[in-house]
């Protein structure tokens, strides 16, 4: 991880090139909120995301001197390391496959993968052909659609640009405790953890208990002082009390739509008048510096 000293000194690695989507859909990232997130990020030099999921804010934001990604889900972050250090060879085996339930299938069930290229192919195409991207096993299932999913043939030209986008970007697949420790002095993070009060382990590999909401809780209040954040949490009469001590918490809500175009879980599809759902976010921000 950088040091101090060699952000004092200069240290530089600059990707070519600015903004993007994410790579992938995440369940519980924060696309459509991306807006209101960038209104409150401040001027910094380094920027940190402990738990980066498909880190929808970094490729939203202007790229920062220094940034760092880190996700204790190792596949999240294998795939982002062949997307930024071999993607025309992750373009090469996902050439000419086509988006499909069987696909899906083999994928999931059958393909073993022997390495690092080949374990980002099965994860990158489950990803982007699954219900929500939920790649929890038991709960990863075919939900492309023509209409709304990103097609196959999009693929390549959008994993070059987040490519580009990934050069020179930490990628690290520790403890959200270890990183945040770790961070410079004034550097910022964006901590986006699991939600407090929601079923989302059902969502994610890596399980999030009770202790490590704690946890995260007593790491952010001993490093306060020394670097900012922006925290993003689902609004929870504990959370408030937790964070009361933090300078900065607001409501914030936005909009957003579902497209959904088949749920195989629980079997409904487009002519079951199971489709695109109007939604609202609401969720809190938690800062220690005023914007
Ligand atoms: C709400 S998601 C992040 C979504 C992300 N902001 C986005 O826009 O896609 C939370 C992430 O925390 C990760 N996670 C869970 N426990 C963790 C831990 N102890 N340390 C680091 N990351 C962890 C999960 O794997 C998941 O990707």
């Amino acid at each position: 991880m950088i040091s101090t000293a060699q952000i004092a000194a200069g240290y530089k690695i600059l990707p070519r090139s600015n903004r993007s989507n994410s790579p992938f859909r995440y369940p519980g990232g924060k696309f459509y909120a991306r807006r209101l997130i960038l209104d409150e990020i401040p001027p910094h030099s380094v920027y940190a995301e402990p738990f980066c999921g498909g880190a929808s804010v970094f490729f939203a934001k202007d790229a920062a001197r220094y940034s760092m990604l880190n996700d204790l889900d190792k596949d999240v972050i294998n795939t982002l390391r062949q997307i930024r250090d071999r993607v025309e060879d992750l373009i090469d085996l996902l050439a000419g496959l086509p988006a499909t339930k069987q696909k899906h299938h083999f994928y999931k069930n059958c393909y073993r993968p022997t390495c690092g290229l080949s374990r980002a192919l099965r994860w990158f195409y489950l990803n982007r052909t699954s219900y929500s991207g939920i790649m929890r096993a038991e709960n990863c299932y075919w939900g492309y659609g023509r209409k709304y999913s990103m097609r196959p043939e999009n693929w390549p030209p959008h994993l070059r640009t987040v490519s580009d986008r990934l050069q020179g970007v930490e990628l690290t697949t520790l403890d959200f405790e270890d990183v945040i420790d770790a961070l410079p002095n004034g550097c910022f993070a964006f901590i986006d953890p699991p939600y407090y009060d929601a079923d989302q382990q059902k969502f994610y590999n890596c399980t999030f208990e009770q202790s490590d909401h704690n946890r995260l809780a007593e790491c952010l209040r001993r490093n306060a002082n020394r670097i900012l954040f922006l925290l993003t949490y689902d609004d929870h009469p504990a959370i408030r009390e937790t964070y009361k001590w933090v300078s900065e918490m607001h409501d914030r809500t936005w909009n957003y739509t579902i497209n959904r175009t088949d749920d195989q879980k629980n079997g409904l599809k487009l002519k079951d008048g199971f489709s695109r759902g109007r939604e609202k976010g609401r969720e809190l921000f938690i800062r220690n510096y005023h914007v």
